[in-house]
């Protein structure tokens, strides 16, 4: 039986080491890994990529292996500098600055992207060792664009499909990026590429129109006498599983507790990585607008901000720490009283049961990302909606705010804008919400990620089927 090879960076499982030696498995955050998490364990797919640590010891990394592969994946691992170049550099301090219109953060580095190379030639070995005759390979994300022309090479006819997760800049700051070229070329060794959103491939198009000098007829490119195509597939989220883990006694339980603690307040719930695309802290600032403009809300409603570490070797990761940690003291300092605390601030992760209460008890929820492929928390709160009251500020930078035009959507760069909106959604009457919220909930339940899943692997079924029957 032809299987599908999921390829990522990251795999959906991280792997943690405690202090004693032992090795813990957990769940990688992040949209990619819990959006694909449910679908890899089917038939004998296989899913490849990075542990998520480096490992000294041999006995460990073998022993991480085994039990990897005992679940459908098989794992990639890479040496401490390959983390650093290829990971932490190329990836994070080049790629995604530049992509999320953060270029002043962006790197160029000669080094880095020397080991992007060698690491995706890696990844490609990795998969073609796998590879059986009708097998798929679909390719995800930024940190391995080089990988579907590499397969390509090897192996001319295999069906390779491309997703990227996060936004495609325009090509006025894409330009910007020496290794452009060779990115597209990678990327043109699929049969099918696709985005979260059709703006995001109108700027794909037009950096291969401008920069390979290749047009495009309906989305559809001819490069080396082959047929490649691009469309636009918003994910989905596994909306089921959203929806009964807001039901389960476990997470009603959690929510008792925790509102008990909270008292009698309103809350606006921030969930994010430490990112600085995620907007962090302007959404402080815009909360401590809110309370000095409307001081009838203070010590009536408090902000939970959810804030999950995040590749925090890398310096404008730590810089941002630092930032946030300062506002949300100062803020507390400024607001704060005895029996009020105005943000309830978490930096870790936390499980599924308590993301879910959290999602259950917030009145607002506050997605406020400068630049966002997708995102999938807001989806997430809109799906544990099981009353269907709440109220969800959007920003319009987020692939989401595309499919949630029921959501409050707004600017976030104006942060008065925002303010008024939490305003608006603190004082919402309950049908409105209610209103809102079935409205998305309709459109989430329905494009969810086996949706998402079945019409990517779908098309790119079409596709290899009609570049064979005219081979
Ligand atoms: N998430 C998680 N643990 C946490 C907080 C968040 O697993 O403590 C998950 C969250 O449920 C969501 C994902 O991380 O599925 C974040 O995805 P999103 O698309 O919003 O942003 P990304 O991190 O991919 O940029
Ligand atoms: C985003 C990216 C993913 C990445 C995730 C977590 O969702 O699109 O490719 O895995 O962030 O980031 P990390 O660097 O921890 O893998």
């Amino acid at each position: 039986m032809s299987k599908t090879i999921i390829v990522s960076n990251r795999l959906p499982v991280k792997v943690l080491k405690k202090n004693d030696g032992e090795l813990v498995y957990k769940p990688s955050e992040g949209g990619l890994a819990t959006g694909l998490g449910s679908i890899y364990k089917k038939g004998n797919n296989l899913w490849v990529g990075w542990p998520g640590r480096f490992f000294k010891k041999k006995d460990k990394k073998l022993e991480a292996k085994k039990k990897l592969e005992s679940q459908n994946m098989k794992p990639v691992f890479l040496a401490q500098e390959e983390i650093t170049l290829y990971y932490e550099g190329f990836s994070n301090e080049t790629l995604w600055p530049n992509f999320h219109y953060f270029n002043q953060y962006a790197l160029y580095r000669k080094s880095y992207w020397d080991a992007y190379e060698k690491v995706n030639q890696k990844f490609c070995d990795e998969i073609l060792s796998e590879l059986e005759p009708g097998d798929k390979v679909w390719v995800h994300d930024y940190q391995l664009m080089l990988v579907p022309q590499m397969i390509r090479e090897r192996k001319p006819d295999v069906s390779v499909g491309f997703f990227l997760h996060i936004p495609f800049p325009s090509f006025e700051v894409f330009r910007l990026l020496p290794w452009r070229r060779q990115l597209l070329d990678g990327v043109l060794g699929s049969d099918l590429i696709g985005f979260h959103t059709y703006d995001d491939m109108r700027h794909f198009l037009s950096a291969v129109s401008r920069i390979c000098y290749i047009s495009n007829h309906h989305g559809q490119i001819q490069k080396d006498r082959r047929t490649v195509v691009t469309d636009s597939f918003p994910i989905g989220i596994d909306y089921d599983k959203y929806a009964s883990q807001a039901a389960h006694p476990e997470t009603l339980k959690r929510e008792v507790e925790y509102r008990t603690s909270l008292g009698d307040q309103k809350l606006i719930l921030s969930i994010d990585r430490l990112d600085y695309s995620k907007g962090i802290p302007a959404r402080l600032q815009i909360f401590d607008i809110f309370l000095k403009k409307y001081p009838q809300y203070q010590g009536k409603v408090s902000l939970m901000m959810v804030v999950v570490p995040s590749r925090d070797s890398v310096e404008k990761y730590k810089d941002l720490k630092e930032e946030v940690d300062l506002l949300v003291g100062r803020i507390n300092g400024k607001y704060g009283t005895v029996n009020w605390t105005p943000i309830h601030y978490f930096y870790r992760s936390f499980p599924l049961e308590d993301l879910s209460a959290f999602y259950r008890m917030a009145d607002v929820a506050m997605v406020t990302p400068m630049r966002d492929g997708m995102n999938l928390v807001c989806k997430e709160y809109v799906a544990s909606k099981l009353d269907q009251t709440g109220v969800l500020i959007l920003s319009e930078m987020a692939g989401a705010s595309k499919e949630l035009s029921d959501a409050l959507i707004v600017n976030p760069n104006d942060k008065h804008q925002v303010v008024d909106a939490i305003y608006r959604a603190l004082t919402m009457t309950e049908e409105e919400q209610k209103k809102h919220i079935s409205i998305m909930q309709k459109t989430l339940k329905k494009f969810n990620i086996h949706h998402w899943v079945s019409l990517f692997l779908g098309k790119l079924d079409d596709v290899t089927r009609k570049r064979d029957e005219l081979a």
